[in-house]
């Protein structure tokens, strides 16, 4: 990957202090974030249930920054319209959660078609030509890189290879901005090696809203260690 490009720091809310929700998220933006990781789950796709519009409203009250929601659901088109009147910039569906390429295919107009960019998730089992015929469809991939459902786990780094795959793949079809985000156990230790593997937007959770530091120090120390 061209080796100037400005990394992305995309922090997740999921271990944020709700009650502080506005604060929280203006600690992000002033401490250099460069968009929201919004995690939506609805109990079915995976185990949890976290939130959906009003909360993703209430974040947009709080920030300019871009907003994407991760859509941790097993019908994720029903809620397109509403996630993108709650002010969603971004719409990140599973692979999983749809039939197939036709129905990914769908989807992705139907995003576009909101005025909303659209990007697809893939689980740690889904191999990486899975989604070889849409990356000339999509505005992100998003490279999951724990079972989702929790934040906090340790990545599983052995599939920081699968990034290596599709970020080659996508060079090959000509698609060198297409970015790729990794998601699931970004810290300041693996932060590089993400990089090396082709990533370009690094979700942090547990990384940047834990009880050592606040999301200002903790998003430098994650740029810190980009640097190397
Ligand atoms: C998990 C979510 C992740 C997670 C990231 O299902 O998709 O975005 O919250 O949290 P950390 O960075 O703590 O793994
Ligand atoms: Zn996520």
């Amino acid at each position: 990957m061209n080796a100037s490009r400005h990394i992305e720091i995309a922090p997740s809310i999921l271990t944020a202090d709700f009650g502080r929700l506005t604060q929280q998220v203006r600690a992000a933006e002033r401490g250099g974030a460069d968009l929201l990781h919004l995690d939506v789950m609805d109990g079915h796709f995976v185990p949890r249930i976290t939130f959906g519009d009003p909360l993703i409203a209430a974040v947009r009250g709080a920030t300019s920054l871009p907003i994407e929601v991760h859509m941790m659901v097993e019908s994720p088109g029903e809620y397109f319209e509403s996630f993108a009147e709650a002010g969603a910039d971004r719409f990140i569906f599973h692979f999983e959660a749809v039939t197939g390429v036709s129905e990914a295919d769908a989807l992705i107009s139907r995003g576009h078609r909101l005025g909303k960019q659209v990007g697809i998730a893939i689980n740690p089992a889904t191999p990486p030509w899975a989604v070889f015929p849409l990356l000339d469809r999509i505005d992100e991939l998003v490279v999951m890189l724990i079972e989702p459902g929790w934040g906090g786990q340790p990545m599983q780094a052995d599939l920081l290879s699968k990034v290596g795959l599709l970020e080659a793949r996508s060079r090959t079809d000509g698609l060198t901005e297409l970015p790729i985000e990794v998601d699931g156990g970004v810290k300041p230790e693996n932060a590089a090696a993400c990089v090396r593997a082709g990533a370009s937007v690094l979700v942090a959770g547990s990384a940047v809203y834990n009880d050592q530091e606040t999301p200002r120090q903790a998003i430098s120390r994650l740029r810190r260690a980009l640097r190397g």
